[in-house]
């Protein structure tokens, strides 16, 4: 069942959060755990990838460049943007499913399953088990009719890959969004 818009309460906290995720990354979000913590007590067999749409904040949460882990712990996706465009990374090993984790000083999620790691963009590093980038979520622009804003939808189960079908590739319009 789709989430409900978020009210206005919830979503300026989550636009709080996001923004602080950035601009002070050692304070919040999950980056701080995963550095701090033994990955094995971090391990996540099993993904917690959202099983429908949910709504992120309006464009102007995203534009400083930076890794979002505001929805990590609740859907399992990172919201990477560059300022001008964003995407939506399913946190999910392409290697077994385990949940990855962002690592804010190496700039890098990595798995505590198997070790793969991947950079900001999702992509797998050399030598890493996991042979293909993390997939990306469905993004959209939708109408809040209780508050008459434009919000991002992030829409986890319409995943993108790096060697999709046309319909299903990075390169699809849909698995970018661009925020100018
Ligand atoms: S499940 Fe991620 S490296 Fe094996």
């Amino acid at each position: 069942m789709p989430e409900p818009p978020m009210t206005r309460r919830s979503f300026n906290h989550a636009l709080t959060g996001a923004v602080l995720t950035v601009s002070l990354p050692p304070l919040v979000g999950c980056d701080n755990d995963a550095d701090s913590a033994p990955h094995s007590t971090r391990k996540r067999a099993k993904s917690r990838l959202a099983t429908a749409p949910f709504i992120v904040g309006p464009i102007e949460a995203y534009r400083q460049p930076g890794v979002y882990t505001d929805f990590w712990a609740e859907s399992d996706v990172y919201l990477v943007s560059t300022g001008r465009s964003l995407i939506a990374l399913a946190a999910v090993c392409t290697h077994l499913g385990c949940t990855v984790h962002w690592l804010n000083e190496q700039q890098a999620f990595q798995c505590p399953c198997h070790e793969s790691r991947f950079d900001a963009n999702g992509v797998n590093q050399p030598g890493a088990k996991a042979k293909t980038p993390l997939q990306r979520c469905a993004l959209r622009l939708v109408n809040d009719p209780q508050t008459d804003q434009t919000l991002i939808e992030v829409d986890p189960t319409r995943l993108f890959t790096a060697d999709g079908p046309p319909q299903r590739h990075f390169d699809h319009a849909d698995a970018r969004l661009e925020l100018v």
